[in-house]
């Protein structure tokens, strides 16, 4: 069977750990070139050269902030010479503080929105230009479905992934003239390292949450990373503007 993104130059942001690590993983398995960013240098060096050599495609490591717009630039600048063309970028680096109202600090409330809205606008802004000189490309921002369902304690969390919502419905109108579709992946509760964090250290009943999700169980970053290989392929070539939950049946 064809590999569905074969020889695509593909960018992953936040991708040390958790569903953008998967997503690299499924890229790379699925044949594209993939470029893995994060912030902490180091953190990717040695995942990235067995999923190489077990992929048989080439998997950077590009380690920048993504706050950093200077950085990323940098970085996407110099991806499109190496490459000549970038055809996905997924904007994935994500933060969550879980504070009930009345206990966020500001501080928490501008950084989920310099990393999870401001860093995403600045590099769709980037990246499109480079796109647009071939006519092509596809975007697909991970939203949450906290953005439609609400989440107590996850409010001020939940209006950064409305805006990516938001943000992802208008993009794809305005880039669809340049050949640019726009997509979002709204995943349920997914089982990753900051999901045991948040939920498992508190003590709380993960049951509770799973007795909320028709198919009965949590997703998994695999389960992502799928609609993220669909999306960012030629598969979806007339899909633009949509948001796909990846939740079980958990937002109906
Ligand atoms: N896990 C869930 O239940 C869940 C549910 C819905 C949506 N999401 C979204 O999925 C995405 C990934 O979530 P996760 O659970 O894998 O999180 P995670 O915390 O495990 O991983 C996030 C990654 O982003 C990186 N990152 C954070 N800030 C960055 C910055 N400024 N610059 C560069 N990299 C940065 C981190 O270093 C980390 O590797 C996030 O956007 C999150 O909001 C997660």
């Amino acid at each position: 069977m064809d590999k569905l993104l074969a020889n695509k130059v593909c960018i992953i942001t936040g991708a040390a750990q958790g569903i953008g690590k998967s997503i690299a993983e499924h890229f790379a398995a699925d044949g594209a070139v993939v470029y893995a960013c994060d912030r902490q240098k180091g953190s990717m060096d040695e995942w990235v050269k067995s999923c190489a050599a077990t992929c048989n495609t080439k998997v950077f490591p590009l380690y920048f902030d993504v706050t950093d717009a200077m950085a990323a630039k940098t970085a996407f600048m110099t991806i499109f010479k190496q490459e000549g063309r970038i055809d996905v970028l997924v904007n994935n680096a994500g933060v969550i503080f879980n504070k009930k109202i009345g206990m966020i600090l500001r501080e928490e409330t501008e950084l989920m929105f310099r990393v999870n809205v401001i860093a995403v606008i600045e590099m769709v802004q980037l990246v499109s230009r480079l796109m647009a000189r071939g006519h092509s490309g596809s975007i697909v921002n991970i939203a949450s479905i906290t953005a439609v369902l609400g989440s107590p304690g996850q409010s001020a969390y939940a209006a950064t992934k409305g805006a990516i919502v938001s943000f992802t419905k208008s993009a794809a109108k305005e880039l669809a003239g340049q050949g640019i579709r726009v997509n979002a992946v709204a995943p349920g509760i997914v089982r990753t390292e900051r999901f045991a964090e948040l939920y498992e250290a508190n003590g709380e009943k993960i049951d509770t949450r799973i007795g909320r999700i028709a198919l009965g169980r949590l997703g998994t970053p695999d389960d992502v990373a799928a609609a993220c290989v669909f999306l960012a392929s030629d598969k979806a070539s007339y899909i633009s503007g949509q948001i796909l939950g990846v939740d079980g049946c958990a937002s109906i």
